[in-house]
């Protein structure tokens, strides 16, 4: 079976606050509005009580039971995931209408014990004018007006990931490209977060975070020992170190375009400041909500290239006439020349679509709501199902195929959301694009790869991976 014990952990851990919710199903016995009356619950089936259809969902690949459900009951339909009543949703419209026209109907949800480990005042928890105040700062400290700023930055630390992993001749060093991907994503992360850091404090804060992620796709528990507990204490070491940094900043008056500068500056209207855990929270966040994506998919790129050697001699066409204009290299990369990568470009737009590694999102209903004439309840999950919608044949004919060029003609607006849509959308999409395009450019002008195996299928960490998380072996040219 493909689906690894921890994608289902995950998921457990995730909605078990549903459970909550069966003692009362509010949507039984509230009055309700005229309109909500006579609307009805959305077409599906709730399953056996308590597991709901969870069982269903495990036994098969949990793309596939979201596809044959969209094929049985169209773009809506209600589910019960353990103990939890859902509405999935596979239109555009109807992601739509939950995630950008009505908002303010849906909250995001997020299991407790994932909130204490991230730190609750990290603003993918939040709504309304907390969220609001704080998203605009993340996204100024993530706006392509500052991070061509760190095209040089990213560069070195592109180069010297992959000079690490290439083999020294006659030794066939294997790298398990997802690790490894990891480590540059949050190098990335550290420079957006912090600029240049002391490599003292990132060695402190990366080694803590390690520990932070291996508990939080764990079981929650407070048992001493259990990864999810030493992930609690190294969560505080990590707020520990934060303050010394914000310490030290404030004394030198350090303050910067990173998004620490940015957090350390803003004053509210009465002029109150963030305190130090709201600026931690929001750090690890950032951290946390940059590493497994776009680690996921530079690591479903090196793939889809290495299977398609056509595609990826075009791409290193493309990208060696950027290396002989910079003369070998020696020129550093511009911004300009990162905006100026079409093919490239494509290849990313189309790995997104493809691996779809955000594959759905989460929100929870605020009040009784009427879609389409069907009523999702209060208290009721919804979650748009962006893969689903990426790999409808409607809208992206051939769906299983991989075909950068198709992204040739732009896709139909609302219909392509690798990077959520509406308030919550990711701020950090430009950055996590200029990352992908930097580091596919030293990659290919430089180094030459090949996979170890190359077995079919997915695991799930907890987003969609190669098997084994890709293992491979390098080359420099
Ligand atoms: C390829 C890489 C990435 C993908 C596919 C991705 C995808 C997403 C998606 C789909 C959401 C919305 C989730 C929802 O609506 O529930 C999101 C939110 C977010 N992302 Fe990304 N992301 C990526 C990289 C990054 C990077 C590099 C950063 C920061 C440096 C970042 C920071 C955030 C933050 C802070 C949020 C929460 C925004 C809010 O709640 O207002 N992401 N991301
Ligand atoms: C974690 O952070 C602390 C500082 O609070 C540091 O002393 C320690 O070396 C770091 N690493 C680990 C693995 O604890």
């Amino acid at each position: 079976m493909e689906i690894s014990s921890l994608f289902l952990i995950y998921t457990i851990i995730f909605l078990s606050s549903c459970f909550v919710l069966l003692s009362y199903h509010p949507y039984m016995k509230k009055r309700r509005k005229p309109q909500e009356q006579s609307a009805k619950l959305p077409p599906g089936s709730m399953g056996w009580p308590y597991v709901g259809e969870t069982l269903q969902l495990y036994s098969q690949d949990p793309n596939r039971f979201f596809a044959s459900k969209q094929k049985r009951y169209g773009e809506i339909f209600k589910t019960h995931i353990l103990g939890c009543p859902c509405v999935m949703l596979a239109s555009p419209e109807a992601a739509r209408f939950v995630l950008v026209t009505h908002a303010n109907l849906f909250k995001p949800t997020y299991p407790r014990s994932k909130e204490k480990l991230i730190g609750p005042s990290a603003l993918f928890f939040h709504q309304g004018d907390y969220h609001y105040r704080l998203r605009k700062l993340v996204q100024a400290s993530l706006s392509p007006e500052t991070i061509r700023k760190l095209v040089p930055d990213i560069e070195s630390t592109a180069i010297s990931a992959l000079h690490s992993w290439a083999s020294p001749p006659n030794n066939d060093q294997v790298i398990n490209v997802f690790h490894e991907m990891k480590k540059f994503s949050f190098n990335i992360g550290i420079l957006a977060v912090f600029g240049h850091l002391d490599s003292n404090y990132r060695d402190q804060l990366k080694e803590n975070y390690t520990i932070v992620d291996k508990g939080y796709n764990s079981f929650p528990n407070s048992i001493p020992g259990t990864a999810y507990s030493k992930a609690l204490l190294a969560r505080k070491r990590i707020n520990e170190i934060i303050s010394e940094l914000i310490s030290k900043w404030k004394e030198q008056r350090l303050i910067e375009n990173d998004l620490l500068g940015h957090m350390l500056n803003y004053k509210d209207e009465k002029g109150q400041t963030l305190s130090d855990d709201q600026i931690a929270d929001n750090i690890i966040g950032v951290l946390f909500a940059a590493q497994d994506t776009t680690a996921s998919v530079l690591t479903w790129i090196l793939k889809y290239l290495h299977d398609d050697q056509k595609l990826l001699e075009a791409v290193k066409t493309e990208q060696m006439a950027i290396y002989e204009a910079n003369e070998q290299g020696k020129k550093p990369l511009t911004w300009t020349q990162t905006r100026n990568m079409p093919i490239t470009y494509r290849v990313i737009q189309e790995s997104l679509r493809m691996a779809s590694i955000i594959s759905f999102t989460f929100r929870e209903a605020v009040e009784d709501v009427v879609y389409k004439g069907y009523l999702i309840p209060k208290g009721w999950k919804v979650m748009p199902l962006f893969r689903n919608i990426h790999h409808n044949p409607e809208l992206f004919p051939a769906p299983h195929s991989f075909d950068p060029s198709r992204f040739e003609v732009p896709p139909k607006p609302h219909t392509f959301m690798p990077f959520g849509n509406g308030v919550h959308s990711c701020p950090g999409n430009e950055l996590a694009k200029l990352n992908m395009l930097i580091f596919i450019h030293h990659l290919v002008t430089k180094f030459r790869w090949e996979l170890v195996g190359n077995e079919k299928g997915i695991q799930y960490s907890p987003f969609p991976v190669p098997l084994h998380g890709l293992p491979a072996r390098f080359w420099r040219n």
